[in-house]
């Protein structure tokens, strides 16, 4: 059997630290597998970035996961997921090995939140330009009207661990305020990138009662789980021995610090070249 057939651990990709709050649910749900973590910092955010750019930096950072022996990597960043995944899937993959994105198994259950057919989507400039959520609830759910609306400030402040100064509270309000002006009846508000969970109670604040906002972590680790059910081939491929490793492409003392916000718990990181 060739190296690249060997079980190993499942890849978790982000632009930097925010995947992290994703990563958080899946190793709760599926505690048993070895994992690695790649945070591209060095060249965080990619929200900002052209199509090329991210298509180039993720598949670079996907390889180094496959370099690393994993034969599943998620890309936990809903930029990198709206902006390159599909052409890694189409035309970049060596065999034996797959990538998964966020935004399928989002748009996959996002009808299970919404009674008016009413939904916003909060993300990256990158995301929102893709229309890529657009396009995949309207294939599951034509029924459902996506509003959406870009917060190019809201990385910078979580980046910055301004979680609720006097900034952070005017631009929540404000980008709220102007997704809401989108539907009178929207009832469901999507938390589209992975940063934003962390100000949810900045967002829960400005958010009328009886909005739904959805974080999406829960949801990719649920669907993963369904995903490795239904792929035993690709679950076979992937090794159980509860190890957890955190990359950087940047300094690994910064990495630790904010880690411990977006994860929940202190982890011990190492530098790596893409
Ligand atoms: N991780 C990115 C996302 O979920 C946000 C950070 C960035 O702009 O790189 O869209």
């Amino acid at each position: 059997m060739s190296q690249q057939n060997n079980p190993g651990p499942i890849g978790i990709f982000d632009s930097g630290y925010g995947g992290l709050t994703v990563f958080k649910e899946i190793h709760k749900h599926l505690p048993d597998y070895d994992y690695i973590y790649l945070g591209d910092n060095a060249r965080v955010p990619y929200g900002t970035r052209s199509f090329e750019t991210v298509y180039e930096y993720t598949k670079e950072c996907v390889f180094k996961l496959f370099e690393l022996g994993c034969n599943l990597v998620i890309l936990a960043c809903n930029t990198a997921s709206a902006k390159a995944l599909r052409t890694i899937q189409q035309n970049d993959l060596p065999e034996g090995k797959k990538v998964l994105g966020v935004i399928r198994p989002t748009s996959e259950v996002v009808n299970q939140f919404t009674k008016s057919n009413k939904v916003g989507i909060l993300a990256t400039q990158g995301t929102v330009n893709s229309n890529s959520y657009v396009i995949e609830i309207n294939k599951f759910h034509p029924d459902i009207d996506v509003f959406q609306h870009a917060c190019p400030f809201w990385v910078p402040l979580v980046e910055n661990n301004e979680l609720n100064s006097e900034g952070a509270n005017f631009f929540v309000q404000q980008d709220i305020q102007q997704l809401l002006q989108a539907s009178p009846e929207m009832d469901t508000i999507l938390l589209a990138c992975t940063h934003y969970p962390l100000l949810l109670p900045l967002i829960q604040k400005y958010v009328p009662e009886g909005i739904n906002i959805i974080s999406q972590g829960k949801l990719v680790a649920e669907s993963l789980m369904d995903y490795l059910k239904r792929h035993p081939e690709v679950e076979e491929k992937c090794s159980k021995e509860k190890s957890l490793q955190f990359f950087t492409t940047d300094d690994p003392e910064d990495f630790n610090e904010k880690a411990e916000i977006f994860f929940g718990k202190r982890i011990s990181s190492n530098f790596i070249k893409v």
